[in-house]
């Protein structure tokens, strides 16, 4: 296999850690290779200088365009620019992998999925549990029946941050819990109910508890918090026969049944790494025309960005909102993960 020739357009407190697995998964795989790092910001370059050594940096991702060295971008700048930014790379004919959440709006997002589909070209969102070891175990003791029928999902998403700027936490922190439950359930939820507040004068909303009904009645529960000093990325599924407790972070999960608790124990991911390699592995394997499952792909990620917005509808008309998810989507969701074609997976 070729390398993919990747850049990262962003190089802040995320950017930075995608840089080092990049060189690493380079280093240890040979299947993508490194060329420029931009960052408008010339300090932050300064910094990336120092760390990583004699680069191609850049302040502008616009020379990239049209430059034959590189075939596919990693976006790692703030939300805001996430569309902007793909969107002219995909009409350049690049490969994109979009740090989450895929783009602000649900129209944005459906047109970076649309840009990828006619320019055939891959397209990633980084919903980074995809490749967490235990959400897969998860999802795997789930789909065996183990758990009998599932009653319901709570998670919990919290950490503490000072007051933030242009930010809120239903679009930084809900991302990866409704990608869990979707890769979990294999389904959307048609119903969103949420409750939000800022409590210390930043822009926006800093706690939210959001009621996400699936089809057959099974509710999720998710708590998203900056307020919380304590960090939580826990997944507890209940179910008639038992119930599986997850921890993301280090990807332990236990299973509690009426007569016994018991450890799975799963070896823990790099999950950074494996994206950028299933990344590389769809760039390529699509530059063969074959269908390849794109476990990450846009349509997962306009999904979720509809569920996002619906959640904010939902916090300042204080009501219910119904989703509707486009019948692509719908499709996408219900195919199981490890195997599902994804209609809407790219192609070179
Ligand atoms: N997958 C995850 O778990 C995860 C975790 C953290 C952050 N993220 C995502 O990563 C992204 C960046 O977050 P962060 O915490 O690193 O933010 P950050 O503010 O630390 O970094 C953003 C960087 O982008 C640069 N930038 C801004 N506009 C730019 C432009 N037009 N061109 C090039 N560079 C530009 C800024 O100078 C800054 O250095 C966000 O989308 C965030 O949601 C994902």
């Amino acid at each position: 296999m070729m390398p993919v020739n990747m850049s990262v357009i962003g190089a802040g407190y995320w950017g930075k850690k995608v840089i080092r697995e990049i060189m690493d998964v380079s280093r240890t795989t040979g299947q993508v290779n490194l060329c420029s790092i931009v960052d408008n910001s010339p300090s932050m370059l300064e910094q990336c200088r120092k760390e990583f050594g004699p680069l191609d940096y850049r302040l502008s991702y616009q020379g990239l365009l049209s430059d034959s060295a590189t075939s596919a971008v990693h976006i790692c700048s703030p939300n805001g620019t996430h569309f902007e930014v793909a969107s002219r790379f995909l009409r350049s004919k690049k490969h994109v992998l979009v740090e989450k959440p895929l783009a602000l709006r649900s129209r944005e997002a459906d047109e970076l999925v649309r840009l990828a589909e006619t320019n055939r070209k891959v397209l990633a969102v980084g919903h980074v549990h995809r490749f967490n070891n235990g959400v897969k175990e998860l999802k795997r003791v789930v789909d065996s029946g183990l758990l009998g029928d599932i009653y319901y999902l709570r998670l919990q998403w919290t950490g503490f941050l000072p007051p933030q700027r242009d930010r809120d936490v239903i679009t930084d922190l809900g991302p990866h819990p409704f990608d869990i439950c979707n890769n979990i359930l294999g389904t959307w939820p048609t119903k969103i109910s949420c409750r939000g507040r800022g409590y210390r004068g930043g822009s926006g909303d800093e706690v939210a508890f959001i009621t996400a009904e699936h089809i057959d009645g099974v509710n999720a529960s998710i708590e998203l918090s900056w307020l919380d000093s304590e960090k939580h990325r826990d997944v507890t599924v209940v179910g008639s026969d038992a119930v599986a407790r997850l921890d993301c972070l280090d990807q332990k999960l236990v299973l509690q049944r009426s007569d016994k608790t018991e450890t799975i124990l799963t070896v823990p991911s790099n999950t950074l790494h494996e994206e950028i390699i299933h990344f590389a592995e769809c760039v390529e394997n699509n530059s063969t025309s074959e269908p390849y499952s794109n476990l990450s792909d846009g349509a997962i990620g306009a999904g979720v960005v509809r569920l996002l917005e619906a959640s904010k509808r939902s916090v300042s008309e204080e009501r219910t909102i119904q989703v509707s998810i486009p019948e692509s989507e719908e499709l996408i969701a219900s195919e199981p993960a490890q195997t599902g074609f994804r209609k809407l997976s790219a192609y070179h």
